[in-house]
């Protein structure tokens, strides 16, 4: 039932404030004081690395989740994607700890990749929304994302709530490593609770994206930059993008771009900047510069400070709220889905099923 919206993406995506606050109120207690992981939960000050796999948009989430299990808790992380891994066959030493994310829990590759991990790994934990579904069942702590179910084929809340499930438990390791004060923890989850409506906000830029999406429907191109946990939602919009408006999209860490990628712009090649005003904004002003001195258009997502920063130049820009760096990789999933899919309805795409995906990969 697509609730009257045209789509199950459209749906999905405006679900996103909803199920998020019931994620976090599965795992943060009622006064928001304290996490709440099912027991026996995790031995952290003994986990010696966390090795991560999945696929797609789900190995994005993972990309993002690095960042916030080595900075927050002093985790080393290793992201894979399931394909590789499997037949990688790499040694696993005792004390690391499996993390699975997958939307279905049926993802053939990934579940293989579990089952390489089985009596090699400490543990095995999932990250998935179907709690029957073979990866959840296999895992030794299954953890949901209560997304409800997602439909279309390009994740979205899937997507939010993994990321909300993982942070969570990025604060959690932080907390029992002592790398985190009670007054950092209490703030943390604090903004953690407040997403729900921070997502609302973000879900105004609808019309705006709506608008700018006639014109990115046009290109042939687009490319998409992100520096640091911005970098995996660069890569996720641009994934989201591809599949559903079936235009060439590609997602560079910024600090690439003179590597290589900075050939391929010219005034055709609209260039999607994902940048909220953090530390390593004034680094990421500077590789637009050098995008728009070679004629390339640059969209900016930002927030209020980071706009009056960039200064003149760009070709547009979609503000969102001010947030917490730390979660800005959940915001500007928002902005990346709406863009993707105003884009796609242009176009004139199959949103919903787009050709030659399926939801659940389930064969190899
Ligand atoms: O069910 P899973 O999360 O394991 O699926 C992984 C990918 O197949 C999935 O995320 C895919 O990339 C989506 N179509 C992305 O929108």
């Amino acid at each position: 039932d697509k609730a009257g919206y045209k789509h199950f993406m459209a749906k999905e995506i405006a679900e996103q404030p909803t199920v998020l606050q019931g994620a976090l109120a599965h795992y943060i207690n009622h006064d928001g004081t304290a996490i709440t992981l099912p027991e026996p939960g995790l031995d952290f000050a003994k986990i010696e690395r966390f090795s991560m796999v999945a696929c797609g948009t789900a190995f994005y989430a993972c990309l993002v989740a690095k960042y916030w299990f080595e900075q927050l808790a002093g985790i080393p992380v290793e992201v894979d994607v399931a394909s590789e891994f499997r037949y990688r066959e790499p040694p696993v030493t005792p004390g690391t700890v499996a993390l699975f994310v997958s939307q279905s829990g049926e993802t053939a590759d990934t579940l293989a990749a579990l089952r390489y991990m089985e009596g090699k790994a400490a543990k095995i934990v999932s990250v998935v929304n179907v709690p029957e579904s073979s990866i959840a069942r296999e895992s030794d702590l299954p953890l949901p994302i209560l997304a409800g179910t997602e439909i279309g084929v390009a994740s979205t809340k899937a997507f939010t709530c993994q990321l909300t499930t993982l942070a969570i438990l990025a604060l959690q390791a932080a907390q029992a490593r002592g790398r985190i004060t009670d007054a950092e923890l209490a703030d943390k989850l604090a903004n953690l609770r407040a997403l729900p409506g921070v997502l609302n906000l973000a879900l105004a830029v609808e019309s705006k994206a709506s608008e700018l999406s006639r014109k990115l429907a046009e290109a042939r191109d687009i490319l998409f930059l992100g520096r640091g946990a911005m970098y995996p939602l660069a890569l996720e919009g641009a994934l989201k993008l591809k599949e559903i408006s079936y235009i060439h999209a590609e997602a560079y860490a910024s600090g690439e771009l003179k590597h290589g990628p900075i050939a391929l712009v010219d005034k055709h090649v609209p260039v999607i900047v994902m940048a909220p005003r953090d530390a390593l904004f004034d680094k990421t002003v500077s590789n637009m510069q050098e995008v728009m001195a070679r004629g390339g258009k640059v969209l900016l997502i930002t927030d209020q400070k980071g706009a009056a920063e960039a200064g003149d130049g760009v070709w547009n820009t979609i503000l969102m709220p001010e947030i917490d760096p730390f979660l800005a990789p959940i915001l500007y999933a928002v902005p990346a889905q709406l863009l993707a899919y105003h884009t796609a309805i242009a176009k004139g795409t199959d949103v919903d099923q787009p050709r030659n995906l399926a939801k659940s990969v389930t064969v190899e």
